[in-house]
């Protein structure tokens, strides 16, 4: 795992300082846009998705400065996911990434203009690497369509409409799951297939569900059991709001159990996977065991 953490780090900084230098040049008027987009951009969070995008860029031979785009515009989706999130007609999270979420620091109209703008902006960027090729154009349509009504807003609906379900079912909650979580990770490891042909597609395509899948597993057991000092948000939250999560479905220990089978499944479909896959599986690795 040594290993592991020192080429994450080297991923994530990477993706760090090209972020950096990319909100440098947002200037808006009203400052307060920018200002509060950054807020949240630049906050932290474990970047996830741009690791996955630079790892899996590096099994089928495309390079970080190709990749970079496209991981800004789907980091900026995601936080925009979040600051929405947080909103009180939504999740009502007074905190983010260890800091108080977007509309605590700026109120909820500027935080729904800076969700709004992080998206606009995701759009600007992905359109700009259009001109390059038809593949270009292909990968900037996936991010799209993972984000949109077909994707993590579809799941981010379905998430608010089975609150306080009484008889949630497991279709009801695959479907949440699939949608408003799976749906930006497959993007972020379909994406470096897409710019080379389509290579391996459909294999990425299972194996982003499954690692999205157990991302929001786990991340509904840290909410059921973790801290807020390793999380950096509210815990207890989704049974206080009376969330559709597998923890009301299946119990925690059926969830540490369901866990370890799709940490299993997202290794044997890794194995299907020609290139140099030995990050990935230790990718799966970390996110079965995290805490943040
Ligand atoms: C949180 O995503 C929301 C979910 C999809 C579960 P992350 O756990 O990736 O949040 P950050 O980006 O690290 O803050
Ligand atoms: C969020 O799921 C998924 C998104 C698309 C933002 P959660 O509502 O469980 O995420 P957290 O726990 O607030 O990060
Ligand atoms: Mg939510
Ligand atoms: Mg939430
Ligand atoms: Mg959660």
């Amino acid at each position: 795992m040594a290993d592991f953490n020192v080429r994450y780090e080297e991923y994530r900084s990477y993706f760090e300082n090209e972020l950096n230098s990319f909100c440098n040049d947002i200037k808006t008027n009203p400052e307060i846009l920018g200002e509060s987009m950054k807020y949240s951009l630049l906050l932290g969070g474990k970047r996830v998705r741009p690791v996955l995008m630079y790892a899996v860029g590096d099994a089928v031979g495309v390079d970080r400065e190709t990749l970079t785009p496209y991981a800004i515009a789907l980091e900026m989706i995601h936080t925009y996911s979040l600051i929405h999130d947080d909103l009180p007609e939504m999740d009502n999270d007074d905190f983010r990434r260890g800091k108080p979420s977007n509309h605590k620091k700026f109120g909820q109209a500027n935080a729904v203009l800076a969700g709004d703008g992080l998206l606009n902006t995701a759009f600007s960027v992905l359109f700009g690497e259009c001109y390059k090729g038809r593949d270009y154009v292909s990968a900037a349509k996936l991010i799209c369509d993972c984000a949109g009504i077909y994707g993590m807003i579809a799941g981010q609906s379905a998430d608010i409409l089975h609150e306080h379900d009484a008889n949630p079912t497991v279709e009801t909650l695959d479907y949440i799951y699939d949608n408003k979580t799976a749906k930006l990770i497959t993007a972020a490891i379909c994406v470096p297939s897409v710019l080379v042909g389509g290579k391996q597609y459909s294999r990425f395509k299972k194996l982003g569900e499954k690692i999205g899948y157990l991302f929001q597993l786990t991340d509904d057991i840290l909410d059921a059991e973790g801290s807020f000092i390793s999380l950096g948000k509210s815990v207890g939250k989704d049974e206080k709001e009376d969330k559709l999560t597998a923890v009301k479905l299946y119990g925690l220990q059926e969830c540490k159990l369901f866990a370890d089978m799709c940490e299993s499944e997202c290794n044997m479909l890794i194995d299907g996977i020609d290139g140099e896959v030995q990050f990935l599986h230790e990718f799966v690795t970390f996110v079965k065991n995290r805490h943040n």
